[in-house]
C-alpha cells in the first residue's frame, strides 16, 4: 500500500501524531507491535502541560480530559517533616497543569482514531524500516503470518525506547547521551481517595516518595526503591507502612490505604539521541529521549515533538521544507531543557546511595534555598508547567 506517512508505534506520540496529520489532511498508517489492551495496560505518569492540553483541544480530543481531568495550580514539597506549597499558578502568571492519566489520554486518542476510520495495525510483527535515505522509504511488517509492505514519503519512529527506528539509524551519525540512576520507583495504584488535593513530592532520608492521583477516588503513589528489589517482596502492607514513614505526620494520619490494583518498579534514566532526523526517518517521543519521571516530562515532550513534526510535514506538503529541516534542532532545544529540569528535580529529591555527607549537605542547602527564594521557586514553576515554544 501507499501512504504519505508511516507511523511506527501507537503510544501517545504515534497516536497524537496520527491525529494531527489527519486534521492536516495527511494520510498516515499506524503500525503497533502490541494489542490495544496491552498498550492501555501500561501505567505511566499523568501530568499534562498546557501545551499538551492545547494540542488535544486543537484536534478535538480534549472533551473527556476537561470533564474528568483535575486542574492543579500547585504541588507540595515534603521535607524535614513539613510541607511547602509551590504555587504554580501564582508563580507563572496564571498557568496550571492537568492531572489526567496517560492511559485515559491514550484511550481517547484510540477512540478518536477509530471514529475517524483511520487505519491502525495492531500486533504487527517484525516491523522494519528501509530506504529512508532516499525519496521513497518502505516499511515492512508481518500480520497474521502474512508479509506486507508500505511505501511512503516519510517514516515517523514513535516506537518508544526499545523500538526498531532508532536502532535502524546509521551508527556513524547517531549520538547518544545517557545517565542511569542507581535507584528505581516502585509505583502502586489503588482505588482510594488521594491523601491530598495536590501532588506531594517528598524528600526523606529513607528515600523519595510521591503522592499522585488519577481521580478523586484513585491514587497513584511511588516510593524510591533499590533496583535489586522485586514487586513480590513489596507487599501492600510494606508499601503503605513505608509510605507513612516518609510522609509528614498530618498526611500519614490522613492516608487512606487499600488493596493495590497495580504495582511495578521502573528504573530511572536520562537519555537523548541526536539527531532526530535521518533522511526521511524522524524519531519522536521515547524513541529519541527518556527522562526520569520526577517532573513528569515524558509524555509532554512526546507531545511537543509531534507538534513540531506535524507542522513540519504540513508545511512540506504545502511546498516549504523549513519545518522538517529544522525539526531535530528545534525539538532538541526543548528536550535538553526538560532533560536538565528532570535531572535537577531527581537530584534534589532522591537519596543517592553513593552520596557522601558533603553531597547530602549541598542537597539540603539547595532545597532550603529553593523553598525560600522567589527567584528559584519561579524557575521551578516555569519549568514544571512547561516552557513556551520558540515559534
Ligand atoms: N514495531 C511496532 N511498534 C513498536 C515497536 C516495533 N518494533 N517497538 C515498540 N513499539 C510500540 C510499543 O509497543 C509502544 O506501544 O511503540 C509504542 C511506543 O509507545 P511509548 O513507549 O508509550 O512511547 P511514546 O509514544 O513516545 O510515549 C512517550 O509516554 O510511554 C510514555 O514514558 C513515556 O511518558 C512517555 C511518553
Ligand atoms: C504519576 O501520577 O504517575 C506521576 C505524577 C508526577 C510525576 C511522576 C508520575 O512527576
Amino acid at each position: 500500500m501507499n501512504v504519505q506517512v508511516a507511523i511506527i508505534g501507537a503510544g501517545p506520540a504515534g497516536l497524537l501524531l496520527g491525529h494531527l496529520l489527519y486534521r492536516a489532511g495527511i494520510d498516515a498508517i499506524v503500525l503497533e507491535q502490541r494489542s490495544p489492551e496491552y498498550v492501555l495496560g501500561r501505567i505511566r505518569a499523568g501530568v499534562l502541560e498546557q501545551v499538551a492540553v492545547d494540542l488535544l483541544d486543537e484536534i478535538g480530543v480534549g472533551t473527556r480530559m476537561h470533564a474528568e481531568g483535575l486542574v492543579h495550580g500547585g504541588f507540595d514539597i515534603g521535607y524535614g517533616g513539613g510541607r511547602s506549597r509551590i504555587d504554580l499558578h501564582g508563580l507563572t502568571g496564571g498557568k496550571n497543569v492537568m492531572v489526567y492519566g496517560q492511559t485515559e489520554l491514550t484511550r481517547d486518542l484510540m477512540d478518536a482514531r477509530a471514529a475517524a476510520g483511520l487505519k491502525t495495525v495492531y500486533e504487527a510483527e517484525d516491523v522494519s524500516v528501509h530506504d529512508f535515505d532516499g525519496e521513497k522509504p518502505r516499511v515492512r511488517y508481518v500480520k497474521d503470518g502474512v508479509s506486507h509492505e508500505v511505501r511512503c514519503d516519510f517514516i515517523a519512529g514513535c516506537d518508544g525506547f526499545h523500538g526498531v527506528c532508532r536502532a535502524s539509524a546509521p551508527k556513524n551519525i547517531l549520538r547518544t547521551y545517557e545517565r542511569v540512576y542507581p535507584l528505581g520507583w516502585l509505583g502502586l495504584l489503588s482505588d482510594t481517595p488521594p491523601v491530598s488535593d495536590e501532588l506531594i513530592y517528598i524528600r526523606h532520608p529513607r528515600g523519595f516518595a510521591l503522592c499522585s492521583m488519577r481521580s478523586r477516588t484513585r491514587s497513584r503513589y511511588y516510593l524510591q526503591c533499590s533496583l535489586a528489589d522485586t514487586v513480590e517482596q513489596w507487599t501492600d502492607q510494606l508499601f503503605w507502612d513505608e509510605l507513612k514513614r516518609r510522609l509528614d505526620p498530618a498526611s500519614a494520619a490522613a492516608l487512606v490505604t487499600g488493596p493495590s490494583i497495580e504495582k511495578s518498579i521502573a528504573p530511572l534514566r536520562s537519555f537523548v539521541a541526536e539527531p532526530m532526523r535521518f533522511g526521511r526517518l524522524f524519531l519522536a517521543g521515547d524513541a529519541a529521549h527518556i527522562v526520569p519521571p520526577t517532573g513528569a516530562k515524558g509524555l509532554n515532550l512526546a507531545a511537543s515533538d509531534v507538534r513540531y513534526l506535524a507542522r513540519g510535514l504540513s508545511q512540506f506538503y504545502a511546498g516549504d521544507s523549513h519545518g522538517i529541516d529544522t525539526y531535530s534542532e528545534r525539538c532538541l532545544s526543548r528536550i535538553w531543557k526538560a532533560e536538565r529540569f528532570s535531572w535537577w528535580m531527581t537530584t534534589l529529591l532522591h537519596n543517592f546511595p553513593e552520596a557522601n555527607p558533603f553531597d547530602q549537605k549541598v542537597q539540603e542547602a539547595e532545597l532550603d534555598y529553593l523553598l525560600h527564594s522567589p527567584a528559584a521557586l519561579t524557575s521551578l514553576a516555569e519549568n514544571y508547567v512547561g516552557l513556551a515554544f520558540e515559534d
